[in-house]
C-alpha cells in the first residue's frame, strides 16, 4: 500500500495509526521488537501493569475474529487498560439502523484512546484514520488488504528462532491472492536484505501481478512454484495459510481449491529441516495435519500465538504512551 510519508513511523510510534506493514523501517521492527521482550516479562509477573491504567481501547470487528480480538483484548489488560469490545456491529449497532462508517468511527473515537479496526472492506484502515482525528486507528485486517499486527508477530516469531531477519529462506503457501496476512509479511520480509521466498499456491490463488512486482522491485527474491515437488530444502521456516472462503463468490471455486496444499508429514519430513518452524496465522481448517501438533517445529499454536499478545503489548505502548 501506499502509505504517506507522515504516516512513516521514524523511531516514533507515539499517537501514530497503524495501518500497514509500509510505515515500517528495520529500525522500527527492533524497537518494537526489544519493547515486546519486556513485555514476555510483564506477561509471567503476577503483579498487574499499570502501563495503560486509564486508558480505554475499542475494539471493533466488523468481521469474525478470536485470536487478534482476544490477544488485543488480553494485550490491553495485561498492561492495566480497559476495552470497549463491539464485534458484528453490522448486526447488533446504530450500523444495523443504518449509520455511517464515518459516524461509527466518529462516536468511538469520543469514547476511546484508541480504536483496533477489522473490516471486511480493503482501505477501510485508511479511511478511518482519515476520519478519526485524536485517536489512532489500528489496522487488524482490512479485507484482503492487510493485517500489518499479525505480520509483526509472524516476524517477531521468525527472528526469535532464526535470530536474524535478513539471508533468509522462506515458504509461503495457500491462499496469497486473497490472504491478508501474507501481504503484510512480504512487506516485511522485503525490509531485511537476502531475503528468498517461494510461494506455494495454485493458480488461481497466486499473489497478486502488482503485489509480485512491488515485493520484487525493492528486493524480495521471489520464486512462484505451483508444485510441492520445488519445494526448498531446509528452509527456515514455512508460514501455511486457508484458503478465505469467505472472500469467494463460488462455492464449489472454493471446494475445488481449498485442499489444494495440505502439510502432511511426511512432506515435512521430507523437506523441511531440523531448524525449520512451521507456522500458521490461523484459523487452520485442515491445511495442516493434527500429528505435526506435537512436533516441536510446530509453533503455530504455541509460541507464534503467544507473540501475538506480546508483540500487541509492545505496540499498544508504543502508540499510546509517550516513551
Ligand atoms: C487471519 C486473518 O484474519 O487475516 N487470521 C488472524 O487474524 N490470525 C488469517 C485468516 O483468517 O485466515
Amino acid at each position: 500500500m501506499n502509505i504517506s510519508e507522515g504516516r512513516r513511523i521514524k523511531g516514533n510510534f507515539f499517537g501514530k495509526s497503524i495501518i500497514s506493514f509500509s510505515q515500517f523501517s528495520s529500525s522500527d521492527i527492533y524497537l518494537l521488537f526489544s519493547r515486546a521482550e519486556k513485555m514476555q516479562l510483564i506477561a509471567r509477573n503476577a503483579k498487574p501493569s499499570k502501563i495503560l491504567a486509564g486508558k480505554i481501547v475499542v475494539l471493533l470487528f466488523f468481521e469474525p475474529s478470536s485470536r487478534t480480538l482476544a490477544s488485543f483484548d488480553a494485550a490491553v489488560k495485561q498492561l492495566g487498560g480497559q476495552t470497549v469490545v463491539i464485534t458484528n456491529p453490522q448486526q447488533f449497532s446504530s450500523v444495523a439502523k443504518g449509520e455511517s462508517f464515518e459516524d461509527t468511527i466518529k462516536v468511538f473515537e469520543a469514547y476511546s484512546d484508541a480504536i483496533i479496526l477489522r473490516h471486511p472492506e480493503t482501505g477501510s484502515a485508511q479511511k478511518a484514520a482519515e476520519i478519526a482525528k485524536y485517536v489512532p486507528i489500528i489496522n487488524a485486517g482490512d479485507g484482503i488488504g492487510e493485517h500489518p499486527t499479525q505480520a509483526l508477530l509472524d516476524l517477531y516469531t521468525i527472528y526469535k528462532q532464526a535470530k536474524n531477519l535478513s539471508n533468509l529462506t522462506g515458504l509461503v503457501a495457500g491462499d496469497l491472492k486473497n490472504g491478508r496476512t501474507v501481504h503484510s509479511l512480504l512487506q516485511g520480509l522485503l525490509l531485511f536484505p537476502n531475503n528468498k521466498v517461494f510461494l506455494l499456491s495454485p493458480k488461481q490463488l497466486k499473489l497478486q501481478k502488482d503485489m509480485l512486482k512491488h515485493f520484487k522491485d525493492n528486493g524480495l527474491k521471489i520464486f512462484e512454484i505451483s508444485k510441492t515437488e520445488d519445494l526448498p530444502k531446509n528452509a527456515d521456516f514455512w508460514y501455511w495459510t486457508r484458503v478465505q472462503k469467505e472472500r469467494f463468490k463460488s462455492k464449489q471455486e472454493y471446494q475445488k481449491l481449498k485442499n489444494k496444499f495440505i502439510v502432511t508429514k511426511k512432506l515435512f519430513e521430507k523437506y523441511a529441516g531440523g531448524k525449520t518452524i512451521l507456522m500458521h496465522p490461523l484459523p487452520r481448517v485442515g491445511e495442516i495435519e493434527k500429528d505435526l501438533d506435537q512436533d516441536p517445529r510446530s509453533v503455530f499454536l504455541t509460541s507464534q500465538t503467544r507473540n501475538g499478545m506480546y508483540i500487541r503489548m509492545a505496540l499498544l505502548d508504543l502508540v499510546l504512551r509517550k516513551n
